[in-house]
This record gives C-alpha cells, sequence and structure tokens, in this order.
C-alpha cells in the first residue's frame, strides 16, 4: 500500500517524502513541477537511498489521476499541490481558484472512484482570519480570510467537511500549518522561491549570501513587544514529522480531524534576524519599511490538540531552524540545479 503525495517535490513535500519512506512508508509523487525542479526528486532519492514513483501530472487532469489509482495500490494521499504566493493571487484569483479548489474537486473525484477515502491536506492558519487573538486553537472560527490564496484554503476545508458529512467513511485530516522555514540537515533540501521572496526567511538567506542588498522589514509599529510582526516559525522537518502522524491517523480511523502544527512560541521579524546572524555568523542589514497589507500583529498556535491526540510535538527550535536555512542557502545558492 501507498501514500500518493500531490505535490511531494516542493518544499514540504520533499521534507515529508523523506521521513514518510525513512519510517518504512510507500510513497507515490505526483507533481506538475510547475514551482519546483525536477532536481528535487534526485535529491529525495540519494537521501532514502531508494527509488520511488514520481509522475509528472497535474491534479487538474483526472485522466492522468485515474491512470495512476488503477496503476499503483493508494490507500491514502497526502495532498500538498497548491499555488500559495499570497499576492499573486490578489492578481491571479482565477488561476488560484482554478489550481487549488479545482484542482481538490478533481483529485477527491477521483479517489472516490477508486474507493481510496482518506487525505491529509495542507490547510493554513491563514483561515484564522484577522480577528481571532492568538494562541489559535482548532474549535476557534474559521473564515475572515484577506485573499485569494488564503480563501482557496478556507474554502477547501469547508468542501472536505461537506464531503465528510455526506459519507462518514472519509477520514479526513486538516493540518493547519504556521510559519515554516529551515531544510533538511543534509544541505541537500530546502526552499527555492522563484524571483523575490516573498516570505521571510528565504529573504533573509538571500540577503546572507548578497543576491539582495537588505531585508525589508514590513512595520515596526505593531503592537508587539519590539513593534514587529510576531510569527510561530516551525521546522519543516518537525512539520514534515506531523504529516506521518496524521497520515497514521487517517489510516486508522474514519473522521473528520483538524490540528494546528506550530510550535506555540511566537518570534518577532527582528527576533528572526538576530537568531539567524547568531546562527550564519552573517550580518543581515535591514530597513525598516511600511506595514505590508493584509498582514496582522501576532499570530502562533496552540499546538497542543496534536500533541494530545497524534502524539506529535515541533522539536527543533529557531537556532536550528536557522542554521539549517543557512547550510541549505550557502551551499546551494542558486537552489536545485535545472
Ligand atoms: P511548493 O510550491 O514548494 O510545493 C507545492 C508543489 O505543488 C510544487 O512542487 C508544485 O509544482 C506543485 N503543484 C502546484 N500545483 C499543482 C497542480 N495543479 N498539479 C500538480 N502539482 C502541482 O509549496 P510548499 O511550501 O511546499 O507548500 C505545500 C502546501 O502547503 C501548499 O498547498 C501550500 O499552500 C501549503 N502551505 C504552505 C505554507 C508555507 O508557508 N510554505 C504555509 C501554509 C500552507
Ligand atoms: N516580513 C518582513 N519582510 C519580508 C518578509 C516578511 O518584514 O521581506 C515579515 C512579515 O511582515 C511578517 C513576518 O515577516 O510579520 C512573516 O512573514 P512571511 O511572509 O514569512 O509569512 P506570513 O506569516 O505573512 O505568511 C505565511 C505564509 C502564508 C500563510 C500565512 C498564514 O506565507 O502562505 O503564513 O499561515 F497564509
Amino acid at each position: 500500500m501507498s501514500v500518493l503525495v500531490t505535490g511531494g517535490l516542493g518544499y514540504i513535500g520533499s521534507h515529508t517524502c523523506v521521513e514518510l519512506m525513512n519510517s518504512g512508508v510507500e510513497v507515490v509523487v505526483v507533481d506538475n513541477l510547475y514551482n519546483c525542479k525536477k532536481s528535487s526528486y534526485d535529491r529525495i532519492k540519494a537521501l532514502v537511498g531508494k527509488d520511488f514513483k514520481f509522475y509528472e501530472c497535474d491534479i487538474r487532469d483526472a485522466e492522468g489521476l485515474n491512470e495512476i489509482f488503477d496503476k499503483e495500490n493508494i490507500s491514502s494521499v497526502i495532498h500538498f499541490a497548491g499555488l500559495k504566493a499570497v499576492g499573486e493571487s490578489v492578481a491571479k484569483p482565477l488561476e488560484y481558484f482554478d489550481n487549488n479548489v479545482n484542482g481538490t474537486l478533481v483529485l477527491l473525484d477521483v479517489m472516490r472512484k477508486h474507493g481510496c477515502k482518506k487525505i491529509v491536506f495542507s490547510s493554513s492558519a491563514t483561515v484564522y482570519g484577522m480577528n481571532n487573538v492568538s494562541p489559535l486553537t482548532e474549535d476557534m472560527e474559521v473564515g475572515g480570510v484577506t485573499n485569494p490564496y488564503g480563501r482557496t484554503k478556507y474554502m477547501i476545508e469547508c468542501i472536505l467537511k461537506d464531503l465528510y458529512t455526506s459519507d462518514d467513511e472519509w477520514s479526513i485530516v486538516l493540518l493547519r500549518y504556521f510559519n515554516p522555514i529551515g531544510a533538511h540537515k543534509s544541505g541537500t533540501m530546502g526552499e527555492d522561491p522563484n524571483g523575490i521572496p516573498n516570505n521571510l526567511m528565504p529573504y533573509i538567506t538571500q540577503v546572507a549570501i548578497g543576491k539582495r542588498e537588505h531585508l525589508n522589514v514590513w512595520g515596526d509599529d505593531y503592537d508587539t513587544p519590539d513593534g514587529t510582526g510576531v510569527r510561530d516559525y516551525i521546522h519543516v522537518v518537525d512539520l514534515a514529522l506531523g504529516h506521518l502522524k496524521a497520515v497514521e491517523k487517517a489510516e486508522k480511523e474514519n473522521g473528520l480531524f483538524i490540528y494546528n502544527l506550530g510550535t506555540g512560541v511566537g518570534y518577532s521579524v527582528l527576533d528572526v534576524v538576530k537568531a539567524f546572524e547568531k546562527a550564519s555568523g552573517q550580518d543581515i542589514p535591514y530597513v525598516i519599511g511600511p506595514r505590508r497589507a493584509g498582514d496582522i500583529a501576532t499570530c502562533y498556535s496552540d499546538p497542543s490538540k496534536a500533541l494530545n491526540e497524534l502524539g506529535w510535538k515541533a522539536e527543533r527550535g529557531i537556532e536550528e531552524m536557522c542554521e539549517d536555512s543557512w547550510r541549505w542557502q550557502s551551499t546551494n545558492p542558486n537552489g536545485y540545479p535545472d
């Protein structure tokens, strides 16, 4: 029996494939290579020391997915495939709804036709919106999202909840990620954004290797200890291990389960800059800029539900996240090879 991993060559998917295979789980990957390089596949193989199936296929291609389900013995799906850039989603809402929402509908229909009713979905803390107060718990109201990307996550959560209401043979795990950073300890896998990074850590690492002059800190007048935004950064390997627990849960039990995957600790932008400088020995010059539209002051999780029900807890601290991000960036200044 295999786990189908959609978007499995991307940042979080690739780290999850490594942890799944290291635990003896068979993996089949589907990715359309829109936001990753094929060499990510070679890096995963090299790390786990064995081959696995990869299909270059778009999740909106029902025929292609059907063939994969016909050929492979798939017991459950971890669904990472999606577009994720908040700003781009404002400019291209139709593309985001088509890729993320329509893609998920096609996938779910193919799964149902093949009697595969177990899915772990990549949701986001963004579904908590602007109004909930941290620490965020899974029972808080969701949906006050401010951009099309966030809306796709919220809509997919609604679709999956409705699906479970219609048929309780499904096992659905919604994982709400906080801010994944870090990289594999080997330095051979990490985050490889296209163009100018939107997110904090890849921007910092590009300043550190000299690709960018300075970091722009988006606002220092928030109601936080140093005025800069506070987030719950989580090491991508901890996040990957959370998926292992989630898929084990889905394999064992029917139901609709929702978990935060975070550390429960908030760090400000300047905390991250300092931690990175210490871990890397590099200076990170920064300039304070205006607030970024749509940002909130503080966002961190209460991760206790995942501990109580999955036995999962993030183990890696901010120093390790920074060290590993730096090892990846400094040894792969141009990311994955073409
Ligand atoms: P990523 O872009 O690195 O990985 C996504 C992968 O999906 C890419 O390899 C891309 O080529 C593939 N893909 C996209 N559309 C596809 C399609 N239609 N068919 C097949 N493959 C497709 O992103 P990531 O950071 O690894 O994120 C994975 C998931 O987690 C996404 O759904 C994202 O929205 C969600 N998420 C990410 C973060 C974050 O900060 N990285 C936070 C919360 C949630
Ligand atoms: N920041 C800067 N300068 C930058 C980039 C970010 O100061 O160049 C700040 C932001 O203002 C924020 C913090 O660093 O205070 C973190 O910003 P990120 O862009 O790294 O992360 P966000 O919390 O804004 O967004 C992330 C994901 C989204 C997801 C959201 C909520 O990128 O996909 O978490 O889960 F929706």
